[in-house]
């Protein structure tokens, strides 16, 4: 029997592995994680990950050929493929700070891998790495281990998108294989291919060199990014000018060499890899000299938070020019709908903004506890992806005073003054607004920075509504539309 172990039982690691177990049940899948907890809720009926679908894969194959253990080093010593899926967060100091891809916790999968191994090892990649750190595996590999044990390196980085994490993982677009050009990298791909052949069709199995595989997956990340950043871009424009982003964004995607598809204006991406991939991708550049390829991939970033301070912006010159002391209702915390991950999620910042101007925040997301929140919002910037025990706990926690979570919408709408919408969660489409609004302070203001409602039956209930790059409320027109720089 084949035996797969993965390192890292995180938001990759844990669904990717139980799809394989799903579909390949003469596999036997070990997920080890240097977190006791996380491992022990993998093992629990309650996942450490809400996925949609992921809990009929995982309990479906669990403890029959997929199995989640903290036992790190035997099951390291005891397989023949080792996928590598810890995280890779932005280096927060040192050479390349705030932008280089943090290698420590690969690095010492790595170690731990040459250490432990007693026989031949295929080792993937399936972490977001720069590319070129297969050679950089190698050499640890090759040189820390014992003699006479082969470590093939193969990059097999994963495409899956939070949310949607099952689908993806059962019909992916395509999956990426990159090995090395010798007859042992290509036995060590053929044998990873013969893995997804079990369920994903042969055409859709790409196969390249490791540079390609690991530029491919930043590359893929920086283009979907740009895309949004792109319509974001124009959802300026057409505040400025009367169009709605939504018809232009229909019009532009039409064109089938464009497409439709995330061309969605909002109020700015977020979740754990974006803006950590193109930053490393524009350290990469700069690292070989090239300047203005740095600054092209730099500007997708910049015009996010440009999109997230003017949503804050927006908010506070349409009250008055101030929200201090204003009670602010924050619909949605996480950074897409369908999880519960909250990871470099736009809403930080805008509560954050928000704060800045002493409002006072009450926030509904009916996937995210109020711990994840007061800790999301003491966080340092980059500091998210690293381990809680290694993060200092900031002394600026947000008093209860100024922040509250609450589970239930209309009673953390009661007595605000304005409502912003930061995640397209479903059911933010269907409260019952009228009853919301009868509970507002007037005039009551709604800020959709996902365009989740409908703005004129929202105005039909007496709302001042902001939706992104819609034609704007006769209340805003004449105010300031971007700070300030
Ligand atoms: P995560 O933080 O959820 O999981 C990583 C896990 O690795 C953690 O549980 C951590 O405890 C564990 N870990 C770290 N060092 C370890 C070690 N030495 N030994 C054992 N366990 C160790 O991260 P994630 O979201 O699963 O992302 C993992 C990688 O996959 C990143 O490089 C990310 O860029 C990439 N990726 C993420 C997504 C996504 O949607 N989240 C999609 C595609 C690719
Ligand atoms: C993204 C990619 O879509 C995955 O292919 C990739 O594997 C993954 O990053 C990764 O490398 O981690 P993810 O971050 O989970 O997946 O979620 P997305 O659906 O891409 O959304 C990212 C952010 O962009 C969210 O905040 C979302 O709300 C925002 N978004 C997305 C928009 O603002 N507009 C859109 O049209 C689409």
């Amino acid at each position: 029997m084949v035996k797969i172990c993965c390192i890292g039982a995180g938001y990759v690691g844990g669904p990717t592995m139980a799809m394989i177990a799903y579909k390949c049940p003469d596999i036997q899948v070990v997920v080890v994680d240097i977190s006791v907890p996380r491992i022990n809720a993998w093992n629990s009926d309650r996942l450490p990950i809400f996925e949609p679908g992921l809990d009929e894969v995982v309990k479906s194959c669990r403890n029959t050929n997929l199995f989640f253990s903290s036992d790190v080093e035997s099951h390291i010593a005891d397989s023949d493929i080792i996928f590598v899926s810890v995280n890779t967060p932005t280096k927060t100091r040192g050479l390349g700070a705030g932008k280089a891809a943090d290698l420590t916790y690969w690095e010492s999968a790595a170690r731990m891998i040459a250490d432990v191994a007693k026989s031949d090892k295929i080792v993937v990649e399936k972490s977001t790495v720069p590319v070129k750190t297969a050679e950089a595996i190698e050499k640890i590999l090759n040189h820390s281990s014992r003699d006479g044990v082969n470590f093939q390196i193969l990059s097999n980085p994963e495409f899956l998108a939070e949310g949607t994490a099952i689908d993806d993982l059962t019909n992916p677009d395509r999956v990426l294989i990159g090995g090395r050009q010798t007859p042992e990298g290509q036995k060590a791909v053929a044998a990873l291919k013969g893995v997804y052949a079990k369920w994903v069709p042969e055409d859709r199995i790409i196969t390249t060199n490791l540079w390609s595989a690991e530029l491919s997956k930043l590359a893929a990340n920086a283009i979907l990014a740009q895309r949004i950043s792109s319509i974001n871009a124009m959802s300026a424009l057409c505040e400025a000018t009367g169009a709605n982003v939504s018809e232009v964004a229909y019009a532009v995607g039409k064109d089938t060499r464009i497409g439709p598809k995330f061309l969605n204006a909002s109020v700015g991406f977020g979740g754990s890899c974006f803006q950590k991939d193109i930053l490393n991708l524009v350290y990469i550049c700069e690292c070989n000299g090239l300047t203005e390829v740095a600054n092209y991939w730099r500007q997708v970033v910049q015009i996010n938070d440009y999109q997230k301070l003017r949503f804050v912006n927006r908010v506070v010159s349409s009250m008055f020019n101030t929200v201090s002391g204003k009670k602010i209702l924050v619909l949605g915390f996480a950074f897409k709908k369908d999880t519960g991950d909250t990871r470099e999620t736009p809403a930080i910042d805008i509560c954050l903004g928000l704060l800045g101007d002493k409002a006072k925040l009450s926030i509904y997301d009916p996937q995210v506890s109020e711990d994840q929140i007061r800790r999301d919002l003491t966080t340092s910037k980059f500091d998210w992806d690293h381990p809680q025990h290694l993060v200092p706990s900031s002394p600026t926690a947000k008093s209860k005073e100024m922040v509250t979570v609450t589970w239930d919408a209309y009673e953390a709408a009661k007595g605000a003054h304005g409502i912003c919408i930061m995640t397209e969660w479903d059911e933010f489409k269907f409260l019952d607004y009228q009853r919301i609004y009868d509970g507002m302070e007037k005039p009551a203001f709604v800020f959709d920075g996902r365009n989740v409602v409908n703005p004129d039956e929202l105005r039909k209930i007496g709302f001042i509504v902001y939706s992104i790059g819609k034609p704007l409320d006769a209340w805003m027109k004449d105010l300031p539309a971007a700070p300030l720089t």
